[in-house]
């Protein structure tokens, strides 16, 4: 089969478009073949190395949308039947291995190329939104690059869930058009953002925070999170962590949650059946729905990771297999 693959770390140059055999199932899990896979800012990092994992080898690519090309018997899914995964050891391949328990069915309505988009992105948006963040419809929140494939996700199923304000930040105002028709209220740069957050909430600054992009974003939020309010953090695509100090949020009753999508499907699997319903439901029914910024074929995934790169692209950058 043809997979792109990397024996070393690096720029966008070490991706290959090889053969490889086809990988072997085992117990508890079936084999996918892919319609389209996605680009997350994880597979950039993964590439370069800076996760410190994956032995050579190394087929990057989170997540999958295909059909189920062989399972075991007693198994719940069928040759044949629409799905999308979270594989074990890639998805920048014709064909993928998943643990049962992160393969999920789809409609007939929900299009590949959606269902290729949405699997990591909707699924920890909306843990993070309702269930670490626990949002509420009074809020004022603030959504960090929210013109991303996270960030486009957050915005709609915060305003999906009543959220009264809204608040993006992008990199580049050239973005703001995007962010709003996705449902933002309000959309600033990073560099202006604490001061304008506080003077649009009356000094009292935002409830909820989701950063992903860490370093001196995650003190600058704090610059504007609001008493009782809390700081999601749930990534680093600026390259450098974040710091607080802990007077930061004692007195001032505030808190900071960290969640990883990636650490939950290897401990607590089980906790994304529920929730991946929900949200195949709401593409299924068009509630949301995923911008795609482009689809590259395969063999074309090193410029995929180059649009990434860019900071150019708004919403989901697919691979097409
Ligand atoms: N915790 C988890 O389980 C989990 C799972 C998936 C994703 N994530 C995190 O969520 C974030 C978004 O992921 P995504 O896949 O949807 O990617 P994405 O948002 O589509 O792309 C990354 C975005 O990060 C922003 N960014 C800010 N500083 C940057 C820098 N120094 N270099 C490059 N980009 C920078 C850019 O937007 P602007 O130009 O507008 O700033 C860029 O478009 C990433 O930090 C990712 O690691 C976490």
């Amino acid at each position: 089969m043809k997979a792109v693959v990397q024996n070393e770390f690096g720029s966008a140059e070490v991706l290959r478009y090889t053969d490889i055999d086809v990988p072997e199932i085992g117990e508890g899990e079936v084999l996918i073949k892919t319609a389209f896979t996605s680009v997350n800012f994880a597979d950039i990092k993964s590439r370069r190395g800076a996760k410190k994992s994956g032995a050579f080898p190394l087929i990057l690519g989170l997540d999958v949308a295909g059909t189920i090309e062989k399972a075991q018997s007693g198994s719940s899914f069928s040759v044949g039947d629409r799905v999308i995964a979270f594989p074990a050891g890639g998805s920048y391949a014709e064909f993928v291995r998943a643990d049962e328990k992160l393969v999920f069915h789809i409609p007939e309505s929900l299009s590949f190329e959606q269902a290729a988009a949405m699997p990591t992105v909707s699924i920890l948006s909306y843990i993070l939104l309702h269930e670490i963040g626990q949002v509420k419809k009074s809020d004022a929140i603030v959504i960090h690059s929210a013109a991303g494939g996270v960030g486009s996700m957050l915005v709609q199923l915060a305003k999906l869930a009543g959220v009264e304000t809204v608040i993006a930040t992008v990199g580049n105002l050239q973005k703001e058009t995007y962010v709003k028709d996705l449902g933002a209220d309000l959309v600033y740069t990073y560099d202006t953002f604490p001061e304008d957050v506080l003077s649009q909430t009356g000094g009292l600054g935002a409830n909820v925070i989701f950063d992903s992009v860490a370093g001196d974003i995650t003190s600058k939020s704090l610059d504007c999170l609001a008493l009782y309010g809390t700081l999601v953090q749930f990534g680093n695509s600026g390259g450098m962590a974040g710091s607080f100090k802990t007077s930061d949020i004692h007195a001032s009753c505030r808190n900071v949650k960290g969640f990883s999508l990636g650490t939950t499907r290897k401990h607590r699997p089980e906790w994304l059946k529920p929730v991946a319903e929900k949200v195949i439901g709401l593409f299924a029914s068009g509630e949301v729905s995923l911008p795609i910024a482009q689809v590259f074929d395969l063999r074309d995934a090193a410029k995929a990771h180059r649009l990434m790169e860019s900071r150019k692209h708004e919403g989901k950058v697919l691979l097409k297999v």
